[in-house]
């Protein structure tokens, strides 16, 4: 059986252009081994991370970029075809860490991208499988950690989430609202200003595209934020120190706004806001936190199944267009969870 697989064509000059993917074709063994499971993809997830991987070299301590001529590794939805690994049967439904490509052998005890995907069976009755790369999985776990655990979001906190419109913020956000915080939003267009107002209800937001990212906070926020949700670091890391009020918080999920800048992007000039106002600043790997997937779930599945909250997702068809998807969610291009559909 042949499989398509996407992998890594050159280290990208700058920002990261279709042409630095292509699409292989490989032979999927027709023997499974002990331990082995044969799965076709349903879903793959396009994620910020995949950007950090392209280079030659990555973040120190983050995992590991990849080959040229490597198949791309990424979060991913299938369904079993064989099995010779004991829980897993034809029909069943896993998620896994085997995306970019159609068909994949796993393994139970293979990598897990730190945490982030070990190989499991979905119970999809309820919920649709991409959900279970959204909100019911690293996105939704992502925000919940960062709002809960890193954040310790307490009553009456005033929260900014940045790219709110994106999967992890769009949920952020309105797990906040939810929960009865002031919550306001910020991302890149009026469009998705609009998006973040009247589809995810908040209480106000901007596009950072403008002059002066602070006034716009303040307009946004005029008695000062008590917690940051940081998806984008750089001059917005800057702006939350400086609006932050006395014992705030920042979660530090991301910094997307340097993944695939030219130049490294500017860092916040104004550290000794975090002394002077006695901050917490904590940074967080979301597949360090898996034993709340349960508890994340149990949340954010009763706000799906009451309708209370909005699982927007932007889909592209076809493993030949995994390139584009990724172009596109790192340019600002796509609202809430980014997907690619394979069949
Ligand atoms: N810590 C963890 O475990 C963990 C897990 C998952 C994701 N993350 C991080 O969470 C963040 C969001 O991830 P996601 O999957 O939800 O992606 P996403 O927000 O759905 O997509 C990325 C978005 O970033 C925005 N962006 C791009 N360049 C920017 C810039 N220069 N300045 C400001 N915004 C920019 C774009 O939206 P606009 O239209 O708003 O510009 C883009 O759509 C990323 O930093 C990611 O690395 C962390």
């Amino acid at each position: 059986m042949q499989s398509r697989e996407l992998t890594l064509a050159h280290h990208p000059q700058g920002r990261v252009r279709p042409s630095d993917f292509r699409l292989d074709v490989v032979t999927v063994p027709e023997e499974l081994g002990p331990g082995d499971i044969l799965v076709r993809n349903s879903w793959s997830s396009i994620d910020p991370s995949v950007r950090m991987r392209l280079g030659p070299t990555g973040p120190a301590g983050y995992l590991p970029p990849f080959r040229i001529g490597e198949t791309l590794t990424g979060l991913a939805v299938g369904e079993v075809l064989r099995s010779r690994a004991p829980g897993f049967a034809p029909g069943d439904t896993v998620l896994h860490i085997n995306g970019f490509r159609e068909f994949a052998v796993l393994r139970q005890d293979g990598d897990t991208l730190a945490g982030a995907g070990g190989v499991t069976r979905l119970d999809i009755g309820e919920h649709p499988p991409q959900a279970y790369l959204g909100a019911l999985g690293s996105a939704g776990l992502t925000a919940y950690v960062g709002l809960h655990c890193i954040g310790e979001l307490a009553g009456g906190d005033v929260v900014w989430i940045s790219s709110a419109a994106g999967a992890v913020g769009s949920l952020a956000a309105q797990i906040a609202k939810l929960r009865g915080h002031y919550v306001v939003g910020s991302t890149g267009s009026t469009e998705k200003v609009r998006f973040l107002l009247e589809e995810l209800n908040l209480d106000a937001a901007f596009d950072y595209h403008t002059p002066d990212l602070t006034r716009a906070l303040d307009s946004a926020a005029p008695d000062g934020i008590d917690l940051y949700f940081d998806n984008v670091g750089g001059t917005h890391l800057g702006a939350a120190l400086h609006r932050l009020r006395p014992g705030g918080r920042v979660a530090m999920a991301g910094a997307v706004a340097s993944y695939d800048a030219e130049t490294a992007a500017a860092g916040p000039d104004n550290l000794f806001q975090i002394v002077s106002k006695s901050l917490t600043v904590k940074g967080f790997r979301a597949g360090a936190y898996d034993h709340l997937l349960g508890d994340m779930r149990a949340e954010v599945g009763a706000y799906l199944r009451d309708g209370r909250l909005v699982a927007e997702e932007t889909v592209f068809d076809g493993l030949e267009s995994a390139p584009d998807a990724i172009v596109a969610m790192l340019r600002g291009r796509t609202v809430g969870k980014t997907l690619c559909r394979l069949r």
